[in-house]
């Protein structure tokens, strides 16, 4: 794990070097880990897809460090600009129309017209972006389709060597991913589910948010494929028992080999879920994994969400 290093003043300011010099560094969010490069360079970002074995379809989010740039960097209307004044910075995603002279390098937006951009709320993202002095693209740093990182050394176990330099800040407290809206039509789109939800959009900007049609074949979020955050064991939910044979996750009451919050907090669960079904898969004595039901309401959307993905077969 000789790529892992201590998110220090020092050693932030060597990622940040290596961003700007083609690089790819691994660093944490208030979501999860992200695999980050320079927006402006054409082989860092080839290299991003290539590490994580990711179709060339699927565009990256931009992450910025100052709301101010938001304008300068995509086409901000009002309501983008009311948005980002109030969940930036934070785990909320705005896909705007890319203005014409955006030098972002195509394959990050997989030659799409629309740029997605979000501003996250940790202090070593936001002093790597700083100082790097780009916009800093980043998916989670896992291979495509597996579990999300949500500790540096998980992102050890997914890409090993293949990333410059992983910087350690700890557990990512949020431990989902962001939540993203498209801003690009007249109603706002909810194109994944997370920590901001959908009735806290909707409350704030006093209309509805819908939630993308979701044809899952024809997603208007290219990275929103159905089978995604996949376990290598079969995954069942809503399960108030296990099996002999499975796992079990549990939440509240439903104690389970692991509860993702004994007390019912959904946003403890959130924080826990990524790391539990590591573990879920990495024990050896269950060859299956049941998990307990999660109500659907607020941030229990995003949860079962992922879940749902989880599961699919
Ligand atoms: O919390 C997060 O958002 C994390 C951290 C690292 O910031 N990043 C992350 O990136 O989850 P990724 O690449 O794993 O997921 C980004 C999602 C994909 O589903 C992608 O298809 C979608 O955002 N996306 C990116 N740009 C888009 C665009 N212009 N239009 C529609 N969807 C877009
Ligand atoms: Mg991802």
């Amino acid at each position: 794990m000789k790529n892992i290093h201590a998110a220090t003043a020092r050693n932030i300011g060597r990622a940040a070097e290596v961003i700007q010099a083609g690089g790819l560094v691994a660093f944490p969010t208030e979501t999860v880990y992200g695999l980050g490069a320079s927006v402006y360079n054409p082989a860092a970002v080839a290299r991003i897809f290539k590490v994580k074995g990711r179709p060339a379809f699927n565009p990256l989010i931009s992450h910025i460090a100052d709301v101010d740039f938001l304008p300068e960097y995509a086409q901000a209307d009002a309501r983008a600009t009311a948005l980002a004044r109030r969940f930036m910075p934070g785990p909320l995603t705005l896909v705007l129309n890319r203005t014409d002279d955006n030098p972002a390098v195509d394959l990050a937006c997989a030659g799409l017209r629309t740029i997605s951009v979000r501003m996250p709320d940790h202090r070593v993202a936001l002093e790597l972006i700083r100082r790097a002095g780009v916009p800093v693209v980043a998916p989670s740093a896992n291979v495509s389709t597996t579990i999300s990182p949500t500790t540096a050394r998980h992102v050890f176990d997914s890409l090993g060597e293949n990333v410059d330099m992983i910087l350690d800040g700890g557990a990512c407290p949020v431990g989902l991913e962001s939540t993203i809206i498209d801003l690009t039509g007249p109603q706002v789109v909810l194109l994944r589910s997370g920590f901001i939800t959908r009735e806290e959009l909707e409350a704030f900007l006093n209309e509805k948010v819908v939630p993308s049609s979701g044809n899952p074949s024809a997603p208007k979020s290219p990275g929103q494929m159905l089978r995604h955050y996949a376990t290598r064991k079969p995954l069942r939910m809503n399960a108030e028992r296990a099996a002999a044979d499975e796992f079990h996750i549990g939440f509240g009451a439903i104690a389970g080999d692991l509860n993702l919050s004994a007390s019912g907090d959904l946003a403890e669960a959130a924080a826990h879920l990524f790391d539990y079904l590591r573990r879920a898969d990495a024990q050896s004595r269950h060859p299956k994994i049941a998990v307990a039901p999660i109500p659907g309401e607020g941030l229990g959307a995003a949860i079962n969400d992922r879940l749902t993905r989880a599961s699919c077969k």
